[in-house]
């Protein structure tokens, strides 16, 4: 098959990175997907940097036997350890250029000049440090505040998405956020399984912008295939799944993000 036919893949260490793969399709429906989620490890954001390394490395493994063009990494908890001094121990050149799921939100958050912008994301994300290391490199001026939470991802990964526990878990993030910093108008979903329950997020801050770096990451895929005559000339975008957890969560958040009807799915395990 011709590298251009290849498919996307997309990783994350659960269901979250279905929010990337929902609008990966949207910009380029003809691709094919191939999308690994670790849930038998799952949650990672409550795990060290090792641990995380050495699990993605095995994502990263069993892709590269799959053969990719290339993988969008939809999970900021990984995507804190890519090119990082301190976490990028991938002893591997897997041959394939990794997306950041943070990079390209950051690039628009630089664009858009604001002033100060929150982050909610896992206990390992906001104690990297790297949305506030990559923005404040490039503009010292814009402040970046971070909530973490232990649970929220664990939570959506049980799949009652609209229980009192996610309600509970998300008003205590943003009203821990907004009362340390009264004027915040800008919050990054810095987790990719939040924006499963955006709806809720608004409703805990009506005046609150959430911004769901999912479209970012999207538009880098596109400009990286794009760049490297790496666009599909396939008709119709497959998805295959593979996941080392259980196959009902998937129908849960493929339901709620609008993907099941749309496209075939083949759940297996790896
Ligand atoms: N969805 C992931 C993220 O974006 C991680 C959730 C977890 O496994 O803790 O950070």
């Amino acid at each position: 098959m011709s590298k251009r036919n290849l498919a996307i893949g997309v990783i994350d260490s659960g269901v979250g990175g279905l929010t990337s793969v929902a609008t990966i399709k949207k910009i380029l429906p003809k691709e094919n997907i191939i999308y690994c989620g670790d849930n038998g490890n799952a949650p990672y954001g409550n795990r060290s940097g090792q641990e995380i390394v050495q699990l993605t490395s095995r994502i990263f493994d069993f892709l590269q036997k799959k053969e990719v063009k290339v993988v969008a990494v939809a999970c900021n908890t990984i995507s804190s350890t890519l090119n990082s001094d301190e976490f990028n121990h991938y002893e591997k050149n897997f041959g394939f250029e990794a997306i950041s799921v943070i990079a390209p939100v950051v690039e628009d958050v630089l664009k858009k000049n604001y002033e100060q912008v929150g982050v909610v994301a896992t206990a390992f994300t906001i104690k990297t440090g790297r949305y506030q290391q990559l923005i404040q490199n490039r503009n010292k001026n814009i402040q970046v505040y971070g909530e973490p939470s232990r649970k929220l991802a664990e939570l959506i990964e049980q799949g009652d998405l609209q229980g009192s526990a996610i309600k509970d878990e998300v008003q205590s993030l943003v009203r821990n956020l907004l009362t340390a910093h009264p004027h915040l108008k800008e919050i990054i979903l810095g987790c990719t399984h939040y924006p499963i329950v955006q709806s809720q997020f608004e409703a805990a801050a009506p005046g609150v912008q959430f911004i769901n770096p999912a479209l970012d990451q999207a538009l880098a895929v596109q400009k990286y295939l794009e760049d490297n005559h790496l666009i599909t000339d396939c008709n119709q975008g497959e998805m295959q799944i593979y996941t080392s957890g259980e196959e009902p969560i998937y129908h849960t958040v493929l339901d709620e993000l609008g993907l099941s009807k749309d496209l075939p799915v083949h759940l297996k395990t790896f």
